[in-house]
């Protein structure tokens, strides 16, 4: 494909975060990449301009792309703050996606498998209609509203799911915190979603970026990136005991055993077909993105 050595800045927002964080440690070690991580007390999303204000004092003759890590991430907690993750989710994307606007940048806005409303029975592709079942759902939703119809094919609205990374809170970090005190994990078996390794995610929106700069825009307005496959909560833990050698029952339940404040879909996997198609990148499977995650975290013990 090409991918030229051309010099970018990659300014990540919300870098603090576990998607942030990949990032940054991708773009550490890319030649080609000049990075800008700013966390939420650089930069608060919610504040109309903050994004060209903070570049007025940073400026750069390097074009750059902007990726939105920045998200108000609690499902559940939303319901109760419906405000708070409109603030940030809808109209401070929006506001990101306006100061791109106004500084000429181009932006790559995260997304969630959230927004459909898991009636699909096969792997969901970019152009089906979304229809989503919690507030976090529609406060993502209406975030890509915002990035599309103001930036165009100068905006990307990349929808991910079922997210993990060696970093920050997440599904697989809870269930090895939890195996270490408990004999037995029940976990729900009837959500059927992709997990999604946040390192693997971030080369891929790293080299989304690269081309973006090269090409002068997108090659499509929304795409999805998941890992490949698909399997429940509960394969997800029994997979993350198994490698990890816990010695922990896991006994699956259903959605109706485990009530929680937020309706999740149940069925969420994301094709990511139409990203392979434009930019040959594919997804690995989802259970290489755990061996990964072992691999990485071992490597940490080891050198601590
Ligand atoms: N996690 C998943 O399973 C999942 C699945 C699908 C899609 N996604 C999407 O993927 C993206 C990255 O998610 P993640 O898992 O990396 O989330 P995360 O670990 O929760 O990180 C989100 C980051 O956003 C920051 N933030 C919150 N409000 C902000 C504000 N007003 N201004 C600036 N920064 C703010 C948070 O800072 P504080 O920690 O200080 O609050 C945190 O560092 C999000 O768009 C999310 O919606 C996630």
């Amino acid at each position: 494909m090409g991918i030229g050595h051309r010099k970018i800045r990659l300014i990540s927002i919300g870098s603090k975060g576990q998607l942030g964080r990949s990032i940054e440690a991708v773009c550490r070690t890319h030649p080609s990449i000049e990075y800008l991580g700013l966390d939420r007390a650089q930069l608060d999303i919610r504040e109309q301009g903050a994004l060209e204000s903070y570049l007025r004092t940073r400026p750069s003759s390097l074009p750059s792309v902007v990726v939105n890590c920045a998200a108000y991430t609690s499902v559940d907690a939303a319901e109760s703050h419906e405000g708070e993750a409109y603030a940030v989710n809808a109209y401070g994307a929006g506001y990101l996606a306006y100061s791109a606007l106004m500084s000429d940048l181009m932006m790559i806005q995260i997304s969630t498998d959230y927004v459909f409303d898991g009636s699909a029975t096969s792997p969901i592709a970019e152009d089906a209609e979304p229809s989503p079942l919690s507030v976090y759902g529609e406060t993502k939703y209406m975030g890509e509203y915002n990035v599309r119809h103001l930036l165009g094919l100068r905006g990307l609205v990349l929808r991910t799911s079922w997210l993990y990374s060696p970093y920050g809170v997440n599904f697989v970090h809870r269930m090895r915190e939890l195996a270490q005190g408990h004999k037995q994990l029940r976990i729900v078996r009837d959500q059927i979603g992709s997990p999604t390794y946040a390192p693997h995610l971030a080369e891929a929106i790293v080299r989304l970026a690269l081309v973006a700069v090269q090409e002068g825009c997108f090659r499509a307005q929304t795409l999805h990136y998941a890992g490949a496959g698909a399997c429940s909560w509960y394969d997800l833990a029994r997979a993350t005991i198994e490698l990890g050698g816990y010695d922990t029952e896991v006994v699956p339940i259903t959605t109706a055993e485990y009530p929680t404040a937020a309706r999740r879909p149940a069925y969420s996997v994301l094709s990511s077909e139409r990203i392979g198609s434009l930019y040959g990148i594919e997804p690995q499977p989802w259970i290489e993105g755990l061996r990964e995650y072992y691999r990485h975290i071992g490597r940490d013990q080891h050198t601590q």
